[in-house]
């Protein structure tokens, strides 16, 4: 198996590169034709690897990819989830290289969704058709690849329920997620719920002179400041009555598990350029960043932004305001509880509005389950050290959702890593990363049908 690997290595780069490729940017309409294009490269792909069906399936939104090599029925069966849309390349003036023309650099592929998540699921591919060529495959295998996770997966749900049948597996396993480093393996067990939103506030009927009705009535972005600003009190406490009701609150001894993963706050800050952190006041960065729910404005608009200064008092402004949800939060729970607060908080001088847009549940997977074990051992075998496991930060909405549907835990066996830039410019993944993950997939495989048996 390592042989065929080592063999084919050039290979399995370069296709990879021809994916990184196509421009599939799911959020943006002018990439429809990419979309379309990346599905089918993902399902040649996945019938070149030797399964014995690979398919387009159109939905409501992009369309997904399912196929399968049944090797044979008595065996168990391992669905792999991943998602081939990539976030959109934005700002593309920060960027080193063109993001859609991946370069290799220091060991790196560098391109918009090297990592999140084409990296990754092509790993699992390029892992499938190293056991069908050596002859080792030990499972059933289910492919589903999606195209809509960074906008929310909402149609993904509605697929699933109407192609159980199909996807019937005993587990389902995912490399979208990260580790701590190279030399410290981990598997995250956990995964943030989301509630996103879209509010906006409205004074006078248009945009007026600052001058002459400036101090007189409402400006919306002062408003909608001072909004923002009070959604979370002194202590980086989020103020919106009930939001923590249903926060689950972790043990010492959890907490000690948790914070006992090595973590550098010095290198962190170094990492990211800053004097100092800031958080929720009683909780550490890692807690900070897994098991507590946030809140944070991830853009906001209004007024006037062009060159030079024009004196105005806008008739609008709008924020995006996402929020990470914790087990037992929801996000339908969640976004009624910000949708009446943030109503309540507003002045009579302006009206607000507030639109949803996509949510999902948090996630937990024990970790004395079968599949955990075999991802654990399989780590161990290729890492040559157990992996830690972690609660991650990031959300996909999907993995709750399975849970639900098809009655199966997922095992979040990534292999990013923290520098590699997700979802902002210069986004990369590292060879060695891409490579161990092909090498640790098959090792899966291995130990799940023998803890299975
Ligand atoms: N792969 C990420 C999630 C992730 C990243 C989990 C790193 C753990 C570690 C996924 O593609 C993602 O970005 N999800 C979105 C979900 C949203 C768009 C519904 C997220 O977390 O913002
Ligand atoms: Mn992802
Ligand atoms: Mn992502």
């Amino acid at each position: 198996m390592q042989t065929y690997i080592e063999e084919n290595r050039d290979r399995f780069l370069s296709e990879l590169l021809d994916l990184l490729r196509i421009p599939s940017v799911s959020a943006d309409s002018k990439f429809k034709g990419d979309m379309l294009k990346a599905a089918e490269f993902v399902r040649e792909s996945i019938e070149k690897a030797g399964a014995d069906k690979a398919e387009i399936y159109e939905t409501a939104g992009h369309p997904v990819v399912c196929g399968e090599k049944i090797i044979d029925p008595a065996l168990p069966t391992v669905l792999i989830y991943g998602h081939y849309d990539v976030q959109p390349a934005d700002p593309y003036e920060l960027w080193n290289s063109p993001p859609f023309e991946p370069v290799i650099k220091n060991e790196r592929i560098y391109a918009r969704g090297a990592c999140d998540d084409k990296g990754q699921f092509y790993m699992h591919i390029k892992a499938l058709e190293t056991m069908l060529a050596t002859d080792t495959l030990t499972c059933n295998v289910k492919v589903m690849i999606e195209g809509e996770e960074e906008i929310g997966s909402s149609n993904l749900g509605t697929f699933v329920r109407e192609h159980r049948d199909m996807l019937k597996c005993d587990t389902i396993l995912i490399s979208d997620t990260s580790i701590i480093a190279n030399d410290v393996p981990s598997i995250e067990t956990g995964l943030r719920g989301l509630t996103y939103v879209e509010v906006e506030v409205v004074g006078a009927n248009r945009d007026l002179h600052s001058g002459v009705y400036g101090g007189g009535v409402a400006n919306p972005i002062n408003v909608l400041c001072e909004m923002i600003a009070s959604l979370k009190d002194e202590n980086g406490h989020i103020t919106i009555p009930g939001f923590y009701d249903k926060v689950e609150a972790l043990s010492a001894e959890e907490r000690d598990a948790l914070n006992a993963a090595p973590f550098d706050l010095d290198e962190y800050k170094r990492d990211l350029d800053i004097d100092d952190i800031r958080g929720e006041e009683g909780y550490t960065t890692i807690e900070r960043t897994s098991v507590r729910p946030t809140l944070d404005v991830n853009g906001i608009w209004g007024g006037y932004t062009g060159e030079g200064a024009k004196t105005v008092l806008p008739s609008k402004a709008n924020a995006k305001i996402s929020m990470r949800l914790v087990p037992h939060q929801t996000d339908d729970e969640i976004l009624e509880l910000f949708t009446k607060h943030f109503e309540s908080i507003a002045p009579g001088s302006v009206r607000v509005k507030v639109t949803p847009h996509h949510g999902g549940l948090p996630y937990v997977t024990p970790t004395d389950s079968i599949e955990y074990k075999a991802a654990e051992l399989a780590m161990e075998e290729s890492f040559g050290k157990k992996p830690i496991p972690t609660r991650g930060g990031g959300s996909i909405p999907i993995v709750a959702l399975f849970e639900q549907e098809l009655g199966c835990k997922s095992i979040l066996m990534g292999f990013g890593l923290d520098i590699d830039a997700l979802h902002s410019p210069n986004e990369s993944y590292g060879l060695f990363n891409y490579y161990k993950g092909i090498e640790t997939i098959p090792l899966f495989f291995k130990h799940y049908a023998e803890l299975k048996r």
